[in-house]
């Protein structure tokens, strides 16, 4: 019967928390080592954000933001004590321009960059007021891990999240979009380049100044967090101040990338990381991530379709095409309010042109509940390798998150927190997550802002 079926994936997809103590002690190892020496796989870059902003960061930045589900331009006017306006316009980009030479990907951002600017040219607050020649400062948000030696430099270090576009890893991301700037004759100034991650770190304690680390959730897996100069070996000419603090941007998604000692992996996990465009990479983020999460579902329904056990005598073809179960019917599945689970039948029927039983709904749901599930407690793992790591326990913190899972995914916030008690016991109850500001657009042009400050002051 089905509940036979659910209970040996229930086998696979459940983590103890003995065993999720078990991955935090190897998660914080790794970070560790990524502090100490350069090439780890776990990088823990530096990201020459230097401290936290004061909260009275004021002006007028633009922000563009790749990386997420959508590429997003936005204007964001810093008005001082933790406030702001900001304006914004999204485009998503197709699979093929994730394939696409690098340069034109650049290209394209700074083309909707311009359009952006065009159609908020005014004069009244609020609108983009440039006279003849000016130009305005930007910051660019590009979550790929990039190495850096100043923060409007950032060396590619591999594509993640499927992208694969020729002629960029290993080449400086930001000297290729200020190319396409200027090409495009767009009137910004590229200042400063971050990640997703460190914008949230950034935007996050400038609103709620007990935030410590900041995370996302969504098509990838990452986190970032203030350490202290001293503390990162690996980087001697930093170590000049002694109390100097520098955001780390941590690249965890990358944890166990390779050697796949640490992670439970099944044999879905397995099929998605050999049938990806990077074998081998990005291993944490493969069992966490929305870019994933409709895929590994999608592998356990086609054993079951190969099995004889679903859909017999129904032409499945729409359920072989790689990726074509969307993570967001993962969601519904688990927030489908009706007995006779209508919104699944929805799903199966309109997208897959398939009949289901109740009996396979539940499954379906309970399924998505397993995937999810697991996602999260590993989710609440790394955030915990940190929290251990940096002693936070203790005086406990708040953790700025975002992302489309962390925003829209049912019950995922909570999971992270019940798997923060199952590592740390009651004590875990200290360790908040909330929904983040805007990071790439608000963090962006604080961090913008602050690189400002810092080079007005000949720093
Ligand atoms: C957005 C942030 O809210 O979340 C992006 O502005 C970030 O910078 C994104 O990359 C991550 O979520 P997703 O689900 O779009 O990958
Ligand atoms: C991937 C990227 C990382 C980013 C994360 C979330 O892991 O490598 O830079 O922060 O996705 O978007």
């Amino acid at each position: 019967t089905m509940a036979d079926h659910l209970r040996k994936y229930e086998s696979l997809f459940t983590l103890t928390p003995q065993r999720m103590r078990m991955i935090v002690e190897a998660f914080k190892d790794t970070l560790e080592l990524g502090l100490e020496k350069n090439g780890q796989i776990v990088p823990m870059i530096p990201t020459y954000v230097f401290g936290w902003p004061s909260g009275d960061e004021r002006g007028e930045f633009l922000a563009v933001d790749l990386g997420g589900t959508n590429l997003r331009v936005c204007l964001v006017t810093l008005q001082g004590e933790g406030k702001f306006e900001i304006t914004q316009s999204k485009y998503r980009l197709s699979e093929e321009q994730k394939q696409e030479e690098g340069q034109k990907l650049f290209d394209f951002c700074a083309e909707c960059l311009k359009t952006f600017i065009d159609q908020h040219i005014g004069e009244e607050p609020g609108m983009i007021n440039l006279k003849e020649g000016e130009t305005l400062p930007l910051g660019f948000t590009f979550s790929y891990p990039c190495s850096q030696q100043r923060i409007d430099h950032g060396e590619l270090i591999r594509w993640t999240k499927g992208f694969g576009n020729p002629n960029t890893e290993g080449h400086d991301v930001a000297a290729m979009f200020r190319q396409s700037l200027a090409k495009h004759d767009v009137p910004a100034n590229l200042i400063s380049l971050i990640c997703d991650t460190t914008g949230t770190l950034i935007a996050s304690h400038y609103v709620n100044p007990k935030t410590k680390i900041g995370c996302i959730f969504g098509t990838g897996c990452n986190a970032a967090y203030m350490e202290k100069v001293s503390n990162i070996t690996k980087i001697k000419e930093l170590q000049i101040d002694e109390n100097a603090e520098i955001a780390i941007n941590c690249e965890y998604g990358a944890f166990d990338s390779f050697h796949h000692e640490h992670l439970p992996r099944t044999k879905f996990d397995t099929i998605v990381d050999e049938t990806s465009n990077k074998p081998g990479e990005q291993s944490f983020e493969k069992l966490v991530s929305g870019r994933y999460l409709g895929e590994i579902m999608r592998l356990v329904i086609l054993e079951l379709i190969d099995d004889g056990v679903l859909f017999l005598g129904q032409n499945t073809y729409k359920l072989e095409v790689p990726y074509a179960f969307d993570t967001a019917f993962l969601s519904l599945m688990e927030s489908d309010p009706t007995d006779e689970l209508l919104m699944i039948i929805g799903i199966f029927t309109h997208f897959f042109a398939v009949e289901t039983t109740l009996a396979e709904r539940q499954f379906f749901r309970a399924l998505a509940k397993l995937i999810g599930r697991r996602a999260a407690r590993l989710s609440a793992c790394g955030i915990a390798a940190i929290v251990s790591k940096m002693g936070y326990l203790e005086e406990g913190c708040a953790v700025g998150a975002d992302g489309s899972l962390y925003n829209k995914y049912p019950g995922f916030a909570d999971r992270i927190h019940e798997g923060l008690v199952d590592v740390f016991g009651d004590k875990g109850r200290s360790i908040v997550t909330y929904h983040a500001e805007d990071g790439s657009g608000v963090g962006s042009a604080i961090i913008a802002a602050m690189t400002k400050a810092r080079k007005d002051a000949g720093l």
